[in-house]
């Protein structure tokens, strides 16, 4: 079943001489971990925007097909509603915290949805340990570093307990130990949880690997859209300009009928690493 189904959505800002996103047909199946690339102003985060209501109940401008998110049609639904089924996460944490505790932050949501205090309580705590920052708990939110922030904006998240989560390029600002250890933290989340996770990311070396499903957009199309092995393999992926998994390009270079790589294209060093040493023991 697609949680998440656009159908011909395009979406114009007020005053722009042209939309964002052009005609936008994408399904997004419950469970799966999809990832949305594509060069910079293609359009992703105006995506994203359609996702939780943002687009068009905040953002004017003109919309045109259809976004329906867990079995709503979107322009029917209010924000505060929206916001039970979709998380958001943006890039940066610091404009989404804004209380004195981590803790405080973290039920913000839901104490404005009049959750009872007992489950308010029951949910943070959750959230907080899923995310492995519960000893961080009445730690003032500025005060900790950028890979802790996105970490309490995602507990902010996952307290609402929605069944779609979508992070917008949530570790641009981390070095890339911090990006791996979020990245970890949302697999987890999608795997253990069955939470259906769309990252929005172009660092590909560190994400393709856990994705089952790959959107690239261009100029506010989609122009790829399909399993990861077989898009990031493809000439179209590479032609566009997206950050293809250095693995991949490797495999490309180095497969030839003396270096037989067989099975599928790697997407992470781990895997073209596995993949040499099953070469190895035939050549
Ligand atoms: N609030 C806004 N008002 C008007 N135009 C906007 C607004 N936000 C984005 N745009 C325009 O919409 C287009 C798509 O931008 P968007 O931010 O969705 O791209 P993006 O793929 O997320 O880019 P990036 O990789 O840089 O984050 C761009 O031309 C951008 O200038
Ligand atoms: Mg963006």
């Amino acid at each position: 079943m697609a949680i998440i189904e656009t159908r011909n959505l395009t979406y114009t800002y007020p005053g722009a001489a042209w939309p964002a996103i052009k005609d936008v047909s994408i399904k997004i199946e419950k469970g799966e971990f999809a990832l949305i690339t594509g060069p910079s102003g293609c359009g992703k985060t105006t995506l994203c925007r359609c996702f939780n209501g943002l687009i068009p109940h905040f953002y004017q401008g003109e919309l045109q097909g259809e976004i329906m998110v867990a079995g709503l049609r979107v322009q029917e639904h209010p924000i505060y509603e929206m916001a039970t089924h979709v998380g958001l996460v943006f890039q940066n944490p610091e404009n989404q915290l804004f209380a004195l505790s981590v803790e405080k932050d973290v039920a913000f949501g839901l104490e404005n949805l009049g959750t009872p205090r007992e489950e308010i309580r029951k949910r943070v705590d959750w959230a907080l340990e899923l995310t492995g920052i519960y000893e961080l708990r009445e730690r003032t939110p500025t005060e900790l570093s950028g890979g802790q922030q996105q970490r309490v904006a995602i507990a902010s998240v996952l307290a609402m307990q929605p069944e779609v989560i979508v992070l917008d390029e949530p570790t641009s600002f981390l070095d890339p130990l911090g990006a791996k250890k979020i990245f970890e933290v949302i697999y987890e989340l999608n795997r253990k949880l069955g939470i259906t996770v769309v990252l929005v990311e172009h660092r590909l070396d560190l994400t393709a690997k856990y994705a089952d499903h790959i959107i690239i957009m261009d100029d506010g199309k989609v122009v790829l859209d399909g399993e990861p092995h077989e898009i990031l393999n493809s000439d179209q992926a590479r032609l566009i300009g997206v950050g293809i998994p250095k693995a991949t390009r490797l495999y490309q270079i180095l497969r030839t009928d003396e270096v037989k790589l067989g099975g599928k294209v790697p997407l992470s060093s781990e895997e073209m690493a596995e993949k040499i040493r099953e070469a190895l023991k035939h050549l």
